[in-house]
């Protein structure tokens, strides 16, 4: 038995918040009965819908993908172009991305069917260290960089500052290798980052999630998480 607004977060339809606003707001039922208390507890036989569709009581499942380059953060695409979701095609669980990296980005991006979870690891306020790999064009220097390590406004947002190391420097090409860490996710915020410090970045890739890094995964393939790597991303949120 789970509790109602776990079932509804976890088909990944709402967060666990979101979803107690469904059931106040009478818009789930079980069993073909509108249910607005909160808490009440529900079998894996019983038919939870939510606006009148049906929601399928999955077994919670988490994985880490080694995303290639050209392939779009997304379970489905109007454009039919290659999704993550179809490197997956074993998995029958409906898993979708949490969060996104770029199209042109690959690395470790994580995939899951629990929309609680995903929550949590997306919010603003716990966001997990995330470490980005990126080639620049230009010469680094940690003057240059220095930015970086202080609050920055971009677009009308203000961005944490990020860690940051120059891993080297080709003089002949005129391109540097960066390392950044930075904990939020918005939208291009590594290549925004660095070219606002006046290095537009050629390629990037993300090598480590919290805990979890690339190591023994090769691109397009996955792993599925264990229990272990679930209950410590989920520990990881709440370090800040
Ligand atoms: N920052 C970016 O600019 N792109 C990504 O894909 C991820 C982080």
């Amino acid at each position: 038995m789970q509790r109602l607004q776990k079932v509804i977060a976890h088909a990944g339809i709402a967060s666990r918040r979101k979803a107690e606003e469904y059931i106040t707001q009478g818009r789930v039922k079980v069993n073909g009965e509108v249910v607005k208390e909160l808490g009440v507890q529900v079998a894996k036989k019983d038919q939870v819908e939510v606006d009148q569709v049906p929601i399928y009581q999955e077994e919670p499942v988490y994985f880490m993908f080694y995303k290639p380059r050209g392939v779009i953060s997304a379970a489905s695409d109007d454009k039919n172009r290659t999704v993550v979701t179809d490197y997956f095609t074993e998995v029958k669980e409906r898993i979708y991305p949490v969060g996104r990296l770029d199209y042109n980005t690959s690395g470790l991006l994580l995939l899951t069917n629990d929309g609680d979870f995903s929550q949590k690891l997306m919010h603003p306020k716990y966001e997990i260290d995330k470490v980005y790999i990126a080639k620049v064009s230009g010469i680094a220097t940690n003057k240059k960089l220095s930015p970086l390590s202080k609050k920055m406004h971009i677009e009308g947002k203000t961005l944490a500052p990020a860690k940051f190391e120059i891993l080297s420097s080709d003089k002949k090409a005129q391109t540097s290798i960066v390392q950044l860490t930075i904990h939020e996710g918005r939208n291009h915020q590594v290549k925004n980052m660095l070219k606002a410090c006046g290095f537009p970045v050629e390629k990037l890739k993300r090598e480590r999630y919290g805990h979890l890094t690339l190591e023994n995964l090769q691109v397009g393939k996955y792993r599925e998480l264990n229990k272990n790597d679930v209950n410590r991303l989920i520990e990881e949120t709440k370090i800040k």
